[in-house]
């Protein structure tokens, strides 16, 4: 773990967030996050995967999931360095991967921001761990310069959130009775998970960072919410836009929590299998770009 990290000013508040409150909501949703996550990653990684042997960067690498996926795929003669700017993750991820007696894989905390990588890759991916930077296309020069000639970037990120109506309508249930708040003492997430959801911005963002041959794929996929409904009202409360809201108000709001739980138990209602799972439809972008050869 290095000394200290350089954090910018304006990715400081955001790195409070995963490394406090969001951290501890990862952990405890952790695996419906990742089964729920994992079609979208999949997607992805078919279409234009690492081959054997590839030095390849996991961006916002979280709990270092993918990160050991990563280093599995490209086998013993390459390797997977998964950077996260939340201490806690990189410290979760480096105890897991150990258990795993996996070599090929390491981790550092590092604000992508910030980071001149000093090792080379052929390939960069991030699942939904790019739409956090204050200033998205310095990050993503910074990994563009990481990037062999040529190299890959392969990033899953949100698409609009009317396409993933569950988020959509458990937004709708919380301004029902709340605005974000205009102070609150808990730490803001930074842009948000939908700030890569307009597909000319993200191209945009990726001109301006250096890339070429940008290409967005549509996935459209079935995104696990709930292992049951009541699983799913808490984990939309949780994490995500509407839960992002209720976060910030913290426990000022405790009285009408449980109206909201009502009334997002019938908005999500129709999305019960018959198998009692709550499954909801969900669009992500798998994008992909090249660093110049
Ligand atoms: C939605 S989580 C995704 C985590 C992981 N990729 C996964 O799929 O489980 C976003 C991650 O981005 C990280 N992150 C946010 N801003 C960052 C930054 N400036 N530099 C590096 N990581 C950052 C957060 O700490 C968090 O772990």
């Amino acid at each position: 773990m290095p000394d200290a990290i350089r954090i910018v000013e304006d990715n400081i508040e955001a790195t409070e967030a995963w490394n406090g409150p969001l951290f501890d909501i990862w952990i405890e949703y952790r695996d419906i996050v990742a089964e729920s996550l994992q079609p979208h990653e999949d997607a992805a990684l078919a279409v234009t995967p690492p081959q054997e042997g590839d030095r390849v960067l996991d961006i916002g690498c979280g709990l270092g999931d993918t990160t050991v996926r990563l280093a599995r795929t490209v086998g013993p003669t390459g390797h997977a360095h998964g950077v996260d700017v939340a201490e806690r993750m990189i410290e979760t991820a480096v105890d897991e991967a150990a258990e795993t007696g996996i070599d090929n894989v390491s981790f550092a905390v590092s604000d992508v921001e910030t980071t001149r990588f000093d090792q080379v890759f052929d390939y960069a991916f991030s699942r939904m761990g790019t739409m956090f930077f204050a200033n998205p296309v310095a990050a993503l020069r910074n990994v563009r310069e990481g990037l062999a000639p040529g190299g890959l970037l392969n990033m899953v990120v949100w698409r609009r959130k009317l396409d993933n109506e569950f988020m959509h309508r458990a937004e709708t249930v919380v301004a029902e009775y709340l605005d974000e708040p205009e102070e609150s003492d808990v730490p803001r997430c930074g842009p948000g998970p939908f700030s890569m959801a307009n597909a000319d911005t993200v191209t945009d963002i990726l001109k301006h960072a250096g890339y070429e041959d940008i290409r967005l794929a549509r996935q459209d996929l079935r995104y696990k919410i709930g292992h049951d409904l009541e699983h799913a009202v808490r984990f939309n409360m949780a994490l995500g836009p509407a839960a992002e809201v209720l976060r910030l108000w913290g426990d000022r709001v405790d009285e009408i929590r449980p109206k909201i739980a009502d009334d997002l138990r019938k908005a999500l209602a129709d999305f019960v299998t018959d198998g009692g799972e709550v499954v909801a439809p969900s669009s992500t972008w798998a994008v992909t770009a090249r660093a110049p050869r």
